[in-house]
């Protein structure tokens, strides 16, 4: 069989199949019925300062082949993952991908302070916070506020800094240029895509929120193109997610430009898939002439002359 290590920077990891940030737990739930040393490393939910609640319900729905979802970053907070939490997930003996979301620059550069566990091997950085400058905007949707924060965590953090986009923005690669100027070490792409559903009944929207964010296979397209976008326009290693629900899906996943895949979504409707996913993948990989699963990683071939 062929080899499954792959590394994203600096980050080894021995295979490239991650969970995504917030449709895992924290892994426990799961390592009760599967082998959780199938993964190649966990993703937390995001980490905040404060204890959050998230949103009122109904904050998930169904959509076609997708999830819209406004759970508002429920979590206990960043004393409660060091405490508690963090103890737990290295029981795994896995690398841990801490997910840090706040409300402003200071936020994210105090909860990349208190992030000095060897343990934690990369810090994600969860960039759909709102930018306070320009009211609805998200930080993530602004270069200069991307590069500024960046920069900002990158002077306190020696951690590995994966900055998580948001595929909401005109041209993704204006952005990714932008996180790899501020010290980036990997872009994560993509989060969800904001939309709406409406109960014509009701006349409401749905979600309590009015709006969510759009995951599953619905994405999986507008997932693969930006991460092509993106392996053309930085050099850094790319972490490729947003609707990846079979090897095949990964495989493509990586030949975009992914060096590793995260699935969300697929872990609601097919809990076992993720701990199969990597073997699965080494397969298909083989099959299709790779000689380890990191060589198909930007093995797409475009046609030339086309955007
Ligand atoms: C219920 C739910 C909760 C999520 N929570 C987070 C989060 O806390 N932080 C984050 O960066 N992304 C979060 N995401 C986005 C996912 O990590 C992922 O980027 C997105 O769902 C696309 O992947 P998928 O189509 O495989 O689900 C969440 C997604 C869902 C569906």
């Amino acid at each position: 069989m062929i080899e499954k290590k792959v590394s994203v920077g600096a980050v080894d990891l021995a295979n490239p199949v991650l969970p995504a940030s917030g449709c895992f737990g924290y892994g426990f739930e799961m390592a009760r019925h599967y082998d959780m040393t199938a993964l190649g490393g966990i993703v937390s939910k995001a980490v905040t300062l404060e204890t959050r609640l998230g949103n009122d319900m109904p904050r998930i729905a169904e959509t076609p082949s997708g999830l819209l979802n406004a759970i508002g970053l429920e979590n206990p907070g960043v004393h409660t993952f060091m405490k508690v939490l963090l103890p737990q997930l290295k029981r795994f003996k896995l690398p841990i991908i801490v997910n840090l979301a706040g409300n402003q620059f200071s936020d994210y550069v105090s909860l990349a302070e208190q992030m000095e566990d060897p343990a934690i091997v990369a810090l994600e950085l969860n960039l759909s916070c709102p930018n306070v400058k320009s009211g609805c905007m998200s930080i993530g949707s602004d270069p200069r506020e991307v590069e500024r924060l960046v920069a900002a965590v990158r002077k306190v953090s020696d951690k590995n800094l994966w900055v998580k986009l948001t595929p909401n923005v005109t041209d993704i690669r204006e952005i990714a240029v932008a996180a790899e100027a501020g010290g980036a070490d990997a872009l994560s792409l993509t989060n969800t895509l904001v939309g709406m559903m409406i109960d014509i009944k009701t006349r409401r929207p749905v979600l309590n929120n009015n709006t969510g964010g759009l995951s599953g296979p619905a994405i999986l397209p507008v997932a693969l193109r930006m991460v092509s976008q993106c392996y053309q326009a930085v050099s850094i290693p790319l972490v490729g997610m947003g609707g990846i629900a079979s090897a095949e899906d990964a495989i493509a996943m990586m030949m975009a430009g992914a060096s590793a895949i995260q699935v969300g979504s697929s872990n609601l409707v097919n809990p076992g898939l993720i701990f199969s996913l990597a073997s699965q993948m080494q397969a298909l990989a083989e099959k299709l002439g790779f000689s380890s699963l990191a060589e198909v990683t930007g093995s797409l071939d475009l046609w030339s002359n086309r955007d």
